[in-house]
């Protein structure tokens, strides 16, 4: 389980990013953290992930290795072509270079991005970079997963495909989204937060439910 007690967060002469948020993730559960434009859910998840140093309170249950997808995928692309991109990720993990090539060559086919595999990153469009990035984050089975928006600028089919392979996994998740249809499909929690305040945190049947609380926070 991991604990979030009062975490707060002011950027450089902003109001407060996050204020006093206290939240429990469960194991195994997927949580779909939502909220309006600015809400403070991207600033969360860096939080959450190490990346960013909140100015009080504390987080514990972070066990094993946690993969972070950025919500700006030009934040996590960084190796000059996709194929390189996803196999240093695996050669991170102590993989031999020809079982890293061969895990490479089988990641880019389940991603449908086969296709690019020697094209540089910068050349991508906004979705394909989206599915580099994704299979880059879930190349390396990590324990812990922390996507930003995984289905923005996806099409649906690649959006539906992401959709079944999430359900294929047992990882607890915080999945900051807009997408409704990704929430209810993956996850079986739901946190709403509004100008960095927790205002909901309940079933994902609960919130999916409440038209009021949909409205009243920007998600419809
Ligand atoms: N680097 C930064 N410097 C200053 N303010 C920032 C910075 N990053 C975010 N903010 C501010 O913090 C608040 C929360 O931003 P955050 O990116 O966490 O929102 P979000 O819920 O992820 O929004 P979105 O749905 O648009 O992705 C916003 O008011 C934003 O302007
Ligand atoms: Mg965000």
């Amino acid at each position: 389980m991991i604990t979030l007690q009062s975490i707060s967060l002011s950027y450089p002469d902003r109001r407060q990013a996050l204020s006093d948020v206290s939240l429990t993730f469960q194991s195994g559960i997927k949580t779909a953290l939502l909220g309006a434009n600015g809400a403070g859910k991207s600033t969360l998840l860096n939080v959450i992930a190490g990346l960013q140093s909140s100015n009080g309170g504390t987080i514990s249950g972070l066990k094993g290795k946690i993969g972070f997808l950025f919500q700006n995928s030009d934040d996590q692309l960084f190796m000059p072509t996709v194929w390189e991109d996803i196999r240093f990720g695996l050669m991170q993990t102590g993989m031999s270079a020809s079982e890293a090539d061969i895990r490479t060559n089988s990641l880019l086919k389940r991603f449908n991005i086969f296709h690019l595999k020697d094209i540089p990153c910068r050349k991508l469009s906004g979705g394909e970079k989206k599915l580099v990035a994704l299979a880059g984050v879930l190349s390396t089975d990590p324990d812990i997963l922390l996507l930003d928006e995984p289905t923005e600028q996806l099409d649906p089919r690649s959006r539906r495909k992401l959709i079944e392979f999430l359900n294929t996994l047992s990882q607890t998740g915080i999945i900051a989204t807009h997408d409704l249809t990704l929430a209810q499909k993956t996850c079986q929690q739901a946190v709403i937060m509004d100008h960095g305040k927790i205002v909901a945190q309940r079933s994902i049947d609960d919130i999916m439910n409440n038209d009021d609380l949909l409205w009243q926070y920007g998600l419809k």
